[in-house]
Formats: structure tokens, C-alpha cells, sequence
């Protein structure tokens, strides 16, 4: 007769090979491991990183509305620090690599956002 032990073992190897894609799928893409590169100056973004992560969109969508129809400028962060508004001028003086932060992140989550067809790309950080 046949050990249970490894008959168990192999079947674990066996499920966990043919959930493979699964778990790569599952982890290679998870938005918060996408591989971007912050910037190493550490100082820090706009507001706190799960902050950003998960509400950069509508910032930048408040931050265009505060500039084009309020004509405000400055934005308060929560921590009472003050911002220029601008997608130029402070979003992309930390991030400068437009090509390694935002769009390597917006690849592998499929979203393209067409913002710039009219703001300028940022290229490669100085
Ligand atoms: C003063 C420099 C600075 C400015 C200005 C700045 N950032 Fe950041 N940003 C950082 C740093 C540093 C991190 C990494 C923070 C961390 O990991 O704790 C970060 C993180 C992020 C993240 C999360 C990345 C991740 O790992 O998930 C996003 C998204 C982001 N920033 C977008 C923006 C946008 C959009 C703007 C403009 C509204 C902006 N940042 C302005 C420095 C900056
Ligand atoms: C850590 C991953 C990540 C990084 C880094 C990141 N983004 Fe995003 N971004 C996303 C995801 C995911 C969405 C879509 C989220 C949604 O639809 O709710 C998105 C959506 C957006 C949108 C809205 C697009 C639309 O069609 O609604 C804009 C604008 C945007 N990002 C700008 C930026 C800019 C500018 C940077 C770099 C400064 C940046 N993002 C960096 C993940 C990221
Ligand atoms: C049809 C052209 C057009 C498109 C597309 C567009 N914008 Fe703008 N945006 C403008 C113009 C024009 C201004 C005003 C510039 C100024 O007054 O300095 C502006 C201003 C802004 C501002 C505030 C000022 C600044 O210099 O950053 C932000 C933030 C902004 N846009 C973000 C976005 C984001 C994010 C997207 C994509 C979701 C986007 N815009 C798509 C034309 C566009």
C-alpha cells in the first residue's frame, strides 16, 4: 500500500501548479506592487501614498477644476502644507519620469488617460 503523506504533498504541488496563472495574476498586478519608481528624494507626495494610490484621479480632476474655474492655484493638503496647482509644475517635478511612475502603473491596470493630447508629456527626469 501507498504512504498517504506523499500522495497528499503531491496533490497540494499538483493544485498549486495548475492555479498558477491565478496567483500570478493575482499578485503580478496587484495595484500597489505594479513596479513603479517613486521618487527617492523622499519627500513626501501631495498627500499620504494610499491616499494617492487610490484618489490621484480625482485630485487631479479637482485640482483642473479649482485652476480653470475657480482660478485657485494653491491647494491645501491635509496637512495644511500648500501646493501649487499645476500636473506640470509639481505632480511631475517629483515624478519626473512620466514613462516609468504614471504609465507603467496605468499599463498594467489598463486605463489610459488622455490628458495629454493637450498637457505636455513629461520626458525623461533631468
Ligand atoms: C514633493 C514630491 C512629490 C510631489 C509634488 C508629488 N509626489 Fe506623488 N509621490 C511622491 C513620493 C515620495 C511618493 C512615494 C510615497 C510613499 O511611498 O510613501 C509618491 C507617491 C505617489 C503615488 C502612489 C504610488 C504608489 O506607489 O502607489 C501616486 C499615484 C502619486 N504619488 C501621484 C502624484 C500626483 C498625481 C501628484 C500631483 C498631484 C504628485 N504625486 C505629486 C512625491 C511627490
Ligand atoms: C500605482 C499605480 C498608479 C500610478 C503610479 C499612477 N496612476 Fe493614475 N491611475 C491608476 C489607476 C488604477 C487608475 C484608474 C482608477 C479608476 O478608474 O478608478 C488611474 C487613473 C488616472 C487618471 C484618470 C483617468 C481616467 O480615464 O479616468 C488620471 C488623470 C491619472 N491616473 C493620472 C496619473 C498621473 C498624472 C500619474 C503620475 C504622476 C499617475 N496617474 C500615476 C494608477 C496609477
Ligand atoms: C482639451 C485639452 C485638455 C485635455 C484633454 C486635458 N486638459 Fe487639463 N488643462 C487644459 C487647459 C487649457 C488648462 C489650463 C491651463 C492653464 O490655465 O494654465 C488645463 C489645466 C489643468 C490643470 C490645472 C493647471 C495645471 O497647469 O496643471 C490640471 C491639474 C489639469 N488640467 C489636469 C488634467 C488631467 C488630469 C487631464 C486628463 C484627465 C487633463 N487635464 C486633460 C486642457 C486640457
Amino acid at each position: 500500500m501507498y504512504n498517504a503523506r506523499p500522495v497528499c504533498i503531491g496533490i497540494v504541488i499538483l493544485v498549486v501548479l495548475l492555479t498558477a496563472p491565478f496567483w500570478v495574476g493575482l499578485f503580478g498586478k496587484n495595484y500597489t506592487e505594479t513596479g513603479v519608481q517613486t521618487p527617492t528624494n523622499h519627500e513626501a507626495c501631495v498627500e499620504d501614498a494610499d491616499f494617492m494610490r487610490a484618489q490621484h484621479m480625482r485630485l487631479l480632476n479637482e485640482w483642473r477644476d479649482q485652476a480653470l474655474r475657480n482660478e485657485n492655484r494653491t491647494y491645501v493638503a491635509k496637512d495644511g502644507k500648500k501646493w501649487e496647482i499645476s500636473l506640470q509644475n509639481t505632480c511631475m517635478k517629483c515624478h519626473t519620469s512620466y514613462k516609468d511612475f504614471c504609465e507603467k502603473c496605468h499599463i498594467s491596470n489598463s486605463v489610459s488617460p488622455y490628458c495629454w493630447s493637450c498637457h505636455i508629456i513629461p520626458t525623461e527626469g533631468k
